[in-house]
């Protein structure tokens, strides 16, 4: 598919030259009507970009860029199970997961549904028999908590969920993930734990991953020891794609659920990888929470570029970090039940697109991979908003924030989305210096004082926000929001030509953890051969360690 973005970009930078000075207070004065020319609502949910350094013309010009890059034929690569993942020659459909309607769905030209659709018949009985309780723990009681052992995206997604629907989570069941290698992570949630009504799912794409395999076979010693080792069976179960490792480990053949390789780890919440959550909340929400991705799946497919959500989120994203060179993007979810989902995120961007090769093999012609960070509204106001109001780089930030709580108190509820609100129209409109002049001159402050702390009161303003307002945090919109940014990554690594479903670069700092174990466990291990700053980190381990 050749493509050639020379005359896509260099439109675009001509354009930022010509319209540096334009802010965006100065775009709204200019037009009162912008929200309606930059905002798409679909069903109970709306992406508002009028807050961007965009114009008309910006975005024509961005649409051009997507069409340059031959977003449509991509997309249409991506949806047809074509090995689009060419460093690991692997498709990329982890849209079958979520595919509730039946469409006819291959990976490779091998029909994917009939796996799909028996997973997750088996996956819905296991869940409703742990819930219900006809599947019980080895002593006959029900299961009173699920421990999820997963790390990356065997973790992230599962434990971002599971706190996002927190409230559809039986009352008698508690949700835990344990990820870390750090046996503070299993140590401590096995401490506060019945483990004669504990269930463990052990999640891994691989099987092999470190931190998971250490984590699982704590657990499982510490169930040995206290129920005994015929207990293992009653109290373990397995998601993974590598069958054969986990029959080594032990566990029972009903218990173990399978995926494929076209499921990269970070789109893997889909999946088995999500019993954890589906077991929490029920199989008709769990469906619904799918239906929610493929809610997405079909808006992305069929919307045009100029509605098109997930495209427009690339689009701007791109804009602002490729031309307008801000190199950081923040997710604000005014929902504190999304606490997890600036982390879920980071995976599924900065793993995604972190990439500084392109697909043809030479370095990358683009600048990839904003750095992805955030926190829930309004805590964040209190602790780095400061920078992102008056630091000397603007932060692009996505706030989400839905019309109605929960369950929520109504007031509560009507706070948080004033503070939201009131958090874009400050980054976007700021308070020039006679506004603060005007202002400190009211409360009775006199001109020396307006001089001297005038300067400090200033907001630049012209900070680009976008706002997803969604109607409520149902499992069928958490899907959708899920899917939207999945598609959004999609879109920026066409634009960018970059693999974004492989991650060799995770690989370097495995290799040498495997090679530093043994140095670091045995003390007297020589260290003659390690750089300097290494092995003095060892040194100084040992001594301090006693
Ligand atoms: O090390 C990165 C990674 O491979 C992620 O891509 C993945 O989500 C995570 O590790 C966990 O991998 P697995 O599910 O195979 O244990």
């Amino acid at each position: 598919m050749a493509r050639d973005l020379t005359h896509a970009t260099s439109a675009l930078k001509t354009h930022q030259l010509e319209t540096r000075g334009v802010t965006t207070p100065q775009l709204f004065d200019a037009d009162p009507q912008r929200f309606s020319k930059f905002h798409v609502a679909i069903d109970g949910l709306l992406f508002d970009y009028s807050k961007q350094r965009v114009t008309a013309e910006t975005m024509s010009l961005l649409h051009g860029l997507a069409r340059a890059a031959k977003l449509d034929e991509r997309r249409a690569a991506l949806f047809s199970g074509a090995k689009i993942n060419i460093t690991e020659d692997r498709a990329v459909l982890h849209m079958a997961l979520r595919n509730v309607s039946g469409r006819p769905m291959a990976a490779d030209g091998t029909d994917a549904m009939p796996g799909v659709i028996e997973v997750r018949e088996r996956m819905g009985a296991f869940a409703d028999g742990v819930r219900g309780g006809a599947i019980t723990a080895a002593n006959g009681e029900r299961f009173t908590d699920i421990v999820n052992i997963g790390i990356g995206g065997s973790d992230l997604g599962p434990a971002m969920a599971a706190r996002a629907l927190s409230p559809y989570v039986a009352p008698h069941l508690s949700l835990h993930y344990v990820s870390n290698v750090d046996g503070a992570d299993i140590g401590d949630t096995l401490k506060g734990l019945a483990l004669e009504t504990t269930l463990f799912i052990v999640c891994s794409k691989t099987f092999t991953t470190l931190e998971t395999m250490t984590n699982a076979r704590t657990a499982r010693a510490a169930v040995a020891a206290r129920l005994g080792e015929a207990a293992v069976a009653d109290h373990f179960c397995a998601v993974s794609t590598q069958l054969d490792k986990i029959a080594e480990f032990g566990i029972r053949e009903d218990r173990v659920f399978g995926f494929w390789d076209w499921v990269g780890g970070r789109y893997s919440i889909w999946s088995a990888i999500g019993l954890s959550v589906e077991i929490g909340i029920g199989r008709a929400p769990w469906e619904q929470f799918l239906a929610g991705g493929e809610d997405i799946d079909e808006h992305f497919t069929t919307a045009p570029v100029e509605k098109n959500i997930p495209a427009l989120m690339a689009l701007v994203e791109i804009w602002n970090h490729d031309f307008l060179d801000l190199a950081t993007q923040a997710v604000i979810p005014y929902d504190q039940r999304l606490a997890r989902f600036p982390a879920y995120l980071q995976q599924l961007e900065m793993e995604s697109n972190g990439k500084s090769v392109s697909l043809d093999g030479g370095p990358v012609e683009m600048k990839t991979a904003p750095v992805i960070f955030g926190e829930p509204g309004t805590n964040g106001q209190h602790a780095f908003f400061q920078m992102l109001h008056q630091g000397t780089e603007p932060v692009p930030i996505d706030f989400l924030v839905a019309a109605k709580p929960t369950d929520a108190d109504q007031h509560h509820h009507d706070l948080l989305v004033a503070n939201c609100f009131a958090q874009g129209e400050a980054l976007m409109r700021g308070r020039s210096l006679a506004e603060v002049d005007a202002q400190l001159r009211k409360q009775g402050a006199d001109a020396a004082a307006i001089e001297r702390i005038g300067p400090h009161k200033v907001f630049s303003g012209n900070r680009p926000t976008s706002t997803i307002l969604y109607e409520s945090l149902t499992p069928r919109m958490l899907g959708r929001l899920i899917a939207l940014y999945e598609h959004k990554v999609f879109t920026q690594g066409v634009i960018w030509n970059i693999d974004s479903f492989d991650q060799w670069g995770v690989e370097l700092g495995k290799e040498l953890a495997g090679r530093l174990v043994p140095i670091v466990s045995d003390r007297n291990a020589s260290t003659a051969q390690l750089d300097s700053s290494t092995a003095g980190l060892i040194d100084a381990m040992r001594r301090l360690a006693g």
